[in-house]
């Protein structure tokens, strides 16, 4: 391996990059004619790049964003005077095996690619990455390089600098952490449960999803529009009001009275079935509504008001908040969004329906029913032109079931093609769909209780939080707390483990439910995340020390491998959200999490914290990770203990 040291924190500031056969600290460890750039070519970079001094400069001034970003900027600078006329990207991953560096700059081979034939002074991949890294501008960011295989550029980060990074974001809020992405307005369409009808466990990891992206997008300051798309509009309303007039003729009723929506519902369905006089009058319920005859909007709103009551207490449970804006609000928009449609030749006759048809799908997608109603498409199309004309959304998130990914996949393309959306899926505004698999019980079969057929969703959370109050009260906690600490932190506890169990896996893959599991206070749960936060927060207590206080006057010296390790850990939390929220998923952000408890027990048990000579330092460092910790948990929704 091809090693050179060098030490940015002692070069003049004017100086950003220095010649390599002149500097003092650079060394080759087996220099190689090919590696070394010929005099006449290095000045002929160096004049190049005279006048860029201060534009690097001044990029890299600007030290927000995440870790990895703040590193692109320093490469972007040194590509630059590198390569001037060559536009690269750079490209920095975090280094797979951490004895070669914490990072690396892969851009050297594709670099060498595109120069190579055209006259270039550099004679293979290697002598572009030793370029790369001989031209990184002046930072106290990196502590040294190393070039490994063919041009790859290690880089070790400065200890201190992260020790530094750290104080800051303990003074100026984590909020400083927050990574920068390139959009201002989302929608995160979620949850969205259908009115009347059981409000499933796919519901709930909806709720559950969504939520976490709402909130990890809202952590990146973008403007969030959390929307409860609820189905409650359609034909099922006509034979929902008959049926409602059929048994309270006198037109008042309250919850009571109907009992279970869905049990309603169902009974509602059958006399549909089973009498064609009464489906027939159903039918023309529909029409009633539709036209907006007062008695059957009154029945109408009077069911939705009582579903919602249902589902505002998984809501109220979760502590999530969505603003309903479901299919009814769009429907006046229907008809001109598909005369729009139908303008752009998008829509066709097919067998008495008007469908688009979508390259490469066997069946069209339906937008007007034989019938001449509209349907969950044309509703679909409406709220998309309703969010992106006036709304301005720039991404659209859905969350629902995998098994609705085709209505998705047809209807953006069908988006697509009327120019609503870009056909080049990384410029804005977007559509995305985010499908997550079934909930699944120990039988491996699709989750459902013993006693019911449906799983009451307040109920499963009821038991979560039970469960988790037993456990505390045998652990003796019902002497030491009061009942209202005692009940918090049970709520915390279950509602947080349903939660995490849901959200750690990659969504995609089907997940089984079980208490047991997800209750355990070992192995990555969330009730093994929330003790170690309580630890953590009850080293900082027993120190007696006020941590506002060592923040400002206190250092933070990262000496040990554990400390850094778990330092640097700290300061990937923005590439980490980054990411999550790039690719829509939560579990990267639970990977972290989890990650990072791991990094503090290593540290914690090799490094006394209370009574050592290190105190302040590392009381900062727990403190540090207690932040982050709260941050994840406030990003997945979870609340925060703080004993045990
Ligand atoms: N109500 C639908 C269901 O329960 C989910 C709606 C998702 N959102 C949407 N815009 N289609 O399956």
């Amino acid at each position: 391996m091809f090693l050179v040291e060098k030490s940015f924190i002692s070069t003049p500031r004017l100086s950003l990059f220095r010649p390599l056969p002149h500097h003092p600290r650079l060394s080759f460890t087996s220099p190689s004619p090919n590696y070394i750039l010929k005099e006449a070519s290095r000045r002929n970079l160096q004049a190049k790049c005279a006048h860029s001094a201060s534009t690097m400069a001044d990029g890299i001034e600007d030290k927000t964003g995440s870790l990895k970003d703040q590193l692109s900027k320093i490469f972007e600078a040194s590509l630059k005077v590198t390569v001037p006329d060559v536009h690269v990207e750079p490209l920095i991953v975090a280094c797979a095996k951490k004895e070669f560096g914490d990072y690396q700059c892969n851009n050297a081979m594709s670099v060498w690619a595109k120069i190579k034939g055209s006259g270039t002074t550099f004679r293979g991949p290697q002598p572009v990455g030793q370029a790369i890294m001989k031209n990184i501008p002046e930072t106290e960011m990196i502590e040294s390089c190393s070039i490994a295989g063919p041009g790859f550029v290690n880089i070790k980060l400065s200890g201190k600098w992260i020790a530094k990074s750290i104080l800051k974001m303990l003074i100026d809020g984590i909020d400083i952490w927050a990574p920068k992405l390139p959009f201002k307005r989302a929608i995160v369409d979620f949850s969205s449960p259908n009115i009347a009808k059981e409000m499933h466990v796919g519901h709930l990891r909806s709720t559950i999803i969504g939520d976490t992206l709402a909130r990890m997008l809202e952590f990146s300051k973008v403007d969030v529009l959390r929307r409860n798309h609820v189905g409650d509009w359609g034909t099922q309303f006509g034979m929902l009001i008959e049926f409602l007039f059929e048994k309270f003729p006198s037109g008042e009723v309250n919850d009571q009275d109907i009992g279970e929506l869905e049990v309603f519902y169902k009974a509602s369905k059958k006399r549909f079935d089973d009498d064609t006089e009464f489906k027939e009058r159903a039918q023309q319920a529909v029409v009633k509504l539709q036209a907006g005859e007062e008695k059957y909007r009154k029945a109408w709103a009077q069911i939705c008001e009582i579903s919602r009551k249902g589902y505002e207490k998984v809501y109220q449970r979760l502590g999530v908040h969505l603003e309903e804006k479901g299919e009814s609000f769009y429907n006046p928009y229907i008809a001109d969004t598909l005369d729009l449609l139908r303008q752009k030749g998008l829509i066709e006759e097919s067998d008495g329906a008007q469908v688009i048809f979508i390259e490469g799908k066997k069946i069209p997608l339906i937008v007007v029913k034989r019938d001449g109603g509209f349907n969950y498409a044309s509703t679909d199309l409406a709220a998309l032109w309703y969010r992106l004309n006036e709304e301005k959304a720039e991404w659209i998130i859905y969350v629902t079931d995998v098994g609705q990914r085709e209505h998705f996949e047809m209807f953006f393309t069908a988006a697509k093609r009327a120019g609503w959306l870009p056909t080049n899926e990384s410029e804005y505004p977007k559509t995305s769909h985010v499908g997550f698999g079934l909930v699944l019980g120990d039988d491996g079969k699709r989750f459902r209780t013993r006693s019911t057929e449906v799983v009451k969703l307040v109920d499963l959370l009821d038991e979560a939080k039970t469960r988790c109050k037993a456990a505390l009260v045998e652990r003796g906690k019902a002497v030491e707390w009061t009942e209202e600490e005692l009940e918090s932190t049970a709520e915390a506890v279950g509602y947080g483990a349903v939660k995490y169990a849901d959200l750690k896996n990659n969504r995609l893959t089907n997940y089984t439910f079980n208490f047991d599991q997800m209750l355990n206070d070992k192995g990555n749960t969330a009730v093994y995340l929330l003790y170690a936060h309580a630890r953590i927060s009850s080293i900082i207590r027993k120190s007696g020390k006020d941590i506002e206080e060592l923040k400002k006057e206190g250092q933070l010296i990262l000496e040990k491998n554990e400390e850094r390790a778990l330092g640097l850990h700290l300061l990937q939390f923005a590439e980490v959200v980054e990411e999550a929220c790039t690719n829509l998923l939560p579990n990267v952000l639970c990977e972290y999490l989890y990650d990072l408890s791991e990094k503090f027990t290593s540290f914690y048990s090799v490094c006394q914290v209370v009574g050592s000579p290190e105190e302040t330092s590392r009381l900062l460092l727990c403190e540090a990770t207690a932040v982050v910790m709260r941050k994840c948990f406030h990003i997945l929704g979870i609340t925060p203990v703080y004993k045990i």
